[in-house]
């Protein structure tokens, strides 16, 4: 089939393919070609997509493909260039947009919206919209550095001291946390809410701090927030105040899914601001977290307050964005392409590809079933059940007197061997005993995150091992030399097969080239 990429009008500064992902395009077995200056906007040179392999055409002829991706939904004049039977990919809102679905429809197009991708575990890496939030809360921080007057991060210079800037974020979920992982990265102190207490350990784990409101949340059993209850707006109120007087920074993100966003900023909060301060409303274009706020505006308040409602910041690093999106694009293909033969497909079966199927043979075929969200954290089983669960069902602890036997057989034997072994074979396993239970309770009281240090240092045992070993082999008897070559074996596999698991995971941590 043969896939075009069109060129977006209107302020958008995305495009749906880059020269790298255009390569993964053509791997699946399309023919693909590209506008003319789609990706100008993005810095995608036409002359990028030429070599990635990709045909330059003039509009009419990108948008004749048989598959077509495009970001921004389509207009009605651009929807008369769609081919009747072609297979269109957009960002469609399929929720606000019932007429454009009735026109893609009444086109005989199968259209499918890249923001209908359900939010199961299984879909991450076509979740465009989890992409483009992300970045958006990483330049939310960007638009806030470049407002406030001051370092984020503190600082000892001889011009005096620096102390770092307090960000605020409200709303821990995909944009939150990546506002807080940028703004702690910046250097500064970070501290963030959210309603869902489960988040508390990744706010941690990326540098801030959670604030705990003292209130009951209803449990979550979707993945996504609940309409918070009025004790917790009133606590959370209280938490807004004392922190609207303290900090430099708010970053809001606060967003419950199918309704308007909920008011956590009031204008009395921003009074008590001090001067210079920033405000980022993310949730801006929907109804606004912070009093004052207007989408798409900065604001600047009688108090020298800086309040920013744009709602265009992932397409303020459209390189970045239209990277991403490209990405989670390809994926998507790669499901629709099962034979990678250039054949798109839609099964009406997978939950993924009738999720965000929105129109087909002429008809709208939104909304698709409910998918139920593998994010759902499992019920919490009664205290009882659960410790029922959790125990073994045949484990039991040694009784008192085989636990006796047991410590007067060892003696026995010990006293055996110092008895009636010829020197220095005693002081030997003297040795020997004494480092079993010393290595027993020092190793056993290791926690889990040191245990590659730990590995290191079993290495370092295993090559003392080797060398014993290895000077053993010149002792002339068998059984000894037999069980000098097993120590050499057993002790060389634990140190290669260390450094093997050690490579391993420093790969982990290794950045690659940009893909
Ligand atoms: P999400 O659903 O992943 O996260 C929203 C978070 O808000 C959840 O963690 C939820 O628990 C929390 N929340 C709900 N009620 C709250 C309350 N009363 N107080 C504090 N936290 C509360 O949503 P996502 O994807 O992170 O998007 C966040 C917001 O950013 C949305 O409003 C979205 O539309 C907006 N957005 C804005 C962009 C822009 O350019 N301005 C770009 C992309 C997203």
């Amino acid at each position: 089939m043969r896939l075009g990429i069109v060129a977006e009008h209107r302020g958008e500064t995305r495009v749906a393919a880059t020269p790298i992902t255009v390569e993964k395009i053509r791997r699946l077995g399309y023919d693909v070609v590209v506008e003319r200056g789609a990706g100008a906007a993005s810095s995608f040179p036409d002359s990028a997509y030429a070599a990635a392999g990709a045909a330059l055409v003039d509009t009419a002829e990108a948008w004749a493909a048989d598959v077509v991706l495009k970001v921004a939904a389509p207009t009605d004049d651009e929807i008369a260039l769609l081919r009747p039977g072609a297979v269109l990919a957009a960002l469609l809102s399929p929720a606000h947009s019932p007429e454009l679905l009735e026109r893609l429809a009444a086109r005989g197009v199968t259209a499918l919206a890249l923001d209908a991708v359900p939010r199961i575990s299984r879909a991450q890496s076509m979740d465009v919209l989890s992409s483009m939030t992300n970045i958006a809360g990483y330049r939310a921080v960007i638009e806030a550095a470049h407002e406030f007057g001051r370092f984020f991060t503190g600082q000892v210079t001889a011009a005096g001291k620096v102390p770092p800037a307090k960000v605020l974020v409200a709303g821990a979920g995909v944009a939150g946390l990546a506002a807080i992982g940028a703004a702690s990265s910046l250097g500064a102190v970070v501290r963030a809410t959210d309603p869902r207490p489960e988040v508390a350990d990744q706010v941690a784990s990326i540098g801030g701090h959670y604030l705990a409101v003292d209130a009951a949340v209803e449990q979550s059993t979707d993945g996504y927030a609940k309409a918070t209850s009025e004790a917790y707006d009133r606590r959370a109120a209280e938490i807004y105040s004392e922190q609207a007087r303290d900090v430099d920074i708010i970053i809001t993100t606060a967003q419950i899914p199918g309704r308007t966003a909920p008011r956590l900023i009031t204008a009395a909060d921003v009074a008590s601001m001090k001067p210079g301060s920033v405000i980022v409303d993310m949730a801006a274009a929907q109804g606004g977290n912070v009093e004052g706020s207007v989408a798409d505006e900065r604001i600047v308040t009688d108090n020298g307050v800086i309040i920013l409602g744009y709602s265009d910041l992932a397409r303020r690093l459209p390189t970045q964005a239209s990277q991403l999106y490209g990405t989670n694009l390809v994926n998507l293909l790669a499901l629709l392409t099962p034979d990678r033969d250039g054949q798109l497909t839609v099964d009406d079966d997978d939950v993924v590809q009738r999720a965000v199927t929105v129109t087909r043979d002429g008809t709208v075929t939104w909304p698709p079933p409910a998918v139920s969200v593998s994010a759902t954290p499992a019920p919490k089983p009664a205290p009882e059940a659960a410790a029922a669960a959790s125990t073994p069902p045949e484990k039991r602890p040694m009784s008192r007197t085989a636990r006796g036997g047991l410590i007067a057989l060892g003696m026995a034997a010990l006293f055996a061997i110092c008895a009636f072994a010829p020197p220095p074979l005693p002081e030997h396993f003297l040795v020997l005993t004494l480092s079993v239970v010393v290595g027993f309770y020092v190793i056993g009281n290791v926690t889990h995150a040191l245990h590659t240090p730990l590995m290191s240092v079993t290495n370092a045992i295993s090559g003392i091992i080797i060398v014993g070993a290895m000077m053993q082999l010149t002792v002339p008897s068998v059984a000894v030399q037999i069980l000098a070559a097993v120590a050499v074996l057993v002790a060389s596999i634990n140190v290669f097969g260390g450094f093997a698991v050690t490579r391993r995971m420093l790969s982990m941590f290794v950045k690659g080239p940009q893909r």
